[in-house]
C-alpha cells in the first residue's frame, strides 16, 4: 500500500518534501486545524509536532508519561519562533486499553474537531512483557493500542473531513506474519518478530480502514521512515567496546528526527495528498505474495472482531 502511496506522489518527494516545497510558502496551513500525535515527545513524533506546531496548528501530544511531556513542550516553544500554534499535553498509555478510552472520551467531550490523527508512538524489541491487557507489549502498544484509539475517534475523525490518519510503521513490517496460533507469543519470544508482526499489523489496518472509509472525506495512509536516531533502540544492547563506533556510525548514516519526521508532515499538511488513500500497489516488489498478504488479513480480521 506504500508503494502505491509513494507512486502517487511526486517523484523523489516522499523523503524531502516539506520545508521548501510547501510549508515555507504557507507557514500558517493548519490555522484552525486540530492534530493528535501519539509519542510526541521524543524523536520522529516530537519532530512533527514541532513542524507542526510551526504551521500553526493545534497539536494535542499524547504522551505516557507527563513530565517528560512537558520537557518536550518547552524545547519546541523555544525553536518554534513568535508565529506558532497551540501545544496541548494528554495522556494516553497505550499499553493500557483503559486509558486509550479515557483519553478519547476526553477528546470526544473536549475537542470539535480531529483534522489529523498521527498513529506514531512505538516500542521496539523489548524484553517480553505483557500489556495491562495481558497482550505481548509490541503487539499492544504498536498496533492494538493505535487500533482501539482510531476506532474511537473515528466519528469526529468523520465530522471532520476531510481529515487524515497517518499510521508509522517500518520497513521491518516484511518479517512478520499474523500467527493467529500465537498471538501472544507465550510459545515462543523472538522481539525482532514480534515487532515486525505489529509493523506488519500497522500496514493491514491501513489498508482494511482505507476500504472501510471509502467516500467519508477520511483518508488513510501509512509510511516508513527510514533509518532514524531516536531513542527507539533503547531496548537494543550494544557492547560497550562497540558503542562509540556505532554512535559515530549512527550520526554519520542515520537520518535526524526532523528528516524521520518528513513523510508524516508531508502525509499531515500537503495539498499534493488531498483524498489519497493507501491501497496495494501493483509494482511494489518488496511486499509478500499475494495469498501471504491475504492469509495475513484474513487472520487480522479474526483478530480484531
Ligand atoms: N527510529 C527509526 O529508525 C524507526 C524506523 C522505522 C519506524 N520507526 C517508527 O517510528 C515511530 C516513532 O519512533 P521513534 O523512532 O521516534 O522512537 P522514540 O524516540 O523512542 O519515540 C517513541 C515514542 O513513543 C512513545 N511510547 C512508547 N510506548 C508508549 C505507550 N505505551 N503509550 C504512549 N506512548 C508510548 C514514547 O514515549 P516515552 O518517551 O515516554 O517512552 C515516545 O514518545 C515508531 O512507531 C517506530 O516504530 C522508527
Amino acid at each position: 500500500m506504500l508503494y502505491l502511496v509513494k507512486s502517487r506522489l511526486p517523484s523523489g518527494s516522499i523523503h524531502s518534501i516539506p520545508h521548501s516545497k510547501h510549508l515555507d510558502e504557507d507557514l500558517d496551513m493548519l490555522r484552525g486545524k486540530t492534530i493528535i500525535v501519539t509519542g510526541a515527545n521524543s524523536g520522529i513524533g516530537k519532530a512533527t509536532a514541532a513542524e507542526l506546531l510551526r504551521c500553526q496548528g493545534r497539536v494535542i501530544m499524547a504522551c505516557r508519561d507527563r513530565e517528560r511531556a512537558e520537557k518536550a513542550v518547552q524545547e519546541i516553544q523555544q525553536e518554534a519562533g513568535t508565529e506558532q500554534g497551540e501545544l496541548v499535553i494528554k495522556l494516553l498509555d497505550l499499553a493500557s486499553l483503559k486509558s486509550v478510552r479515557i483519553f478519547c472520551e476526553e477528546i470526544m467531550k473536549e475537542e470539535s474537531r480531529i483534522d489529523i490523527l498521527i498513529n506514531n508512538a512505538g516500542i521496539y524489541q523489548c524484553p517480553y512483557t505483557k500489556s495491562e491487557d495481558g497482550f505481548e507489549i509490541q503487539f499492544a502498544v504498536n498496533h492494538l493500542g493505535h487500533f482501539l484509539l482510531t476506532n474511537l475517534l473515528l466519528d469526529l475523525l468523520k465530522r471532520s473531513a476531510p481529515s487524515r490518519i497517518i499510521v508509522v510503521s517500518s520497513k521491518l513490517y516484511k518479517y512478520g506474519e499474523i500467527n493467529v496460533d500465537d498471538l501472544n507469543s507465550e510459545q515462543s519470544y523472538d522481539k525482532a518478530f514480534a515487532y515486525a508482526r505489529s509493523k506488519l499489523a500497522n500496514l493491514l489496518f491501513t489498508l482494511e480502514l482505507s476500504h472501510r472509509l471509502e467516500e467519508t472525506g477520511v483518508t488513510v495512509n501509512a509510511l516508513t521512515p527510514g533509518i532514524v536516531q531516536t531513542n527507539l533502540g533503547r531496548h537494543v544492547h550494544i557492547p560497550v567496546l562497540v558503542k562509540p563506533l556505532f554512535n559515530l556510525a549512527s550520526r554519520a548514516f542515520f537520518k535526524s528526527p526532523e528528516e524521520g519526521a518528513q513523510t508524516s508532515i508531508y502525509l499531515a499538511c500537503s495539498p499534493d495528498v488531498e483524498g489519497v488513500t493507501s491501497s496495494v500497489g501493483e509494482k511494489d516488489k518488496t511486499r509478500k505474495s499475494v495469498a501471504t498478504e491475504q492469509q495475513n488479513m484474513n487472520a487480522m480480521r479474526k483478530v480484531s472482531r
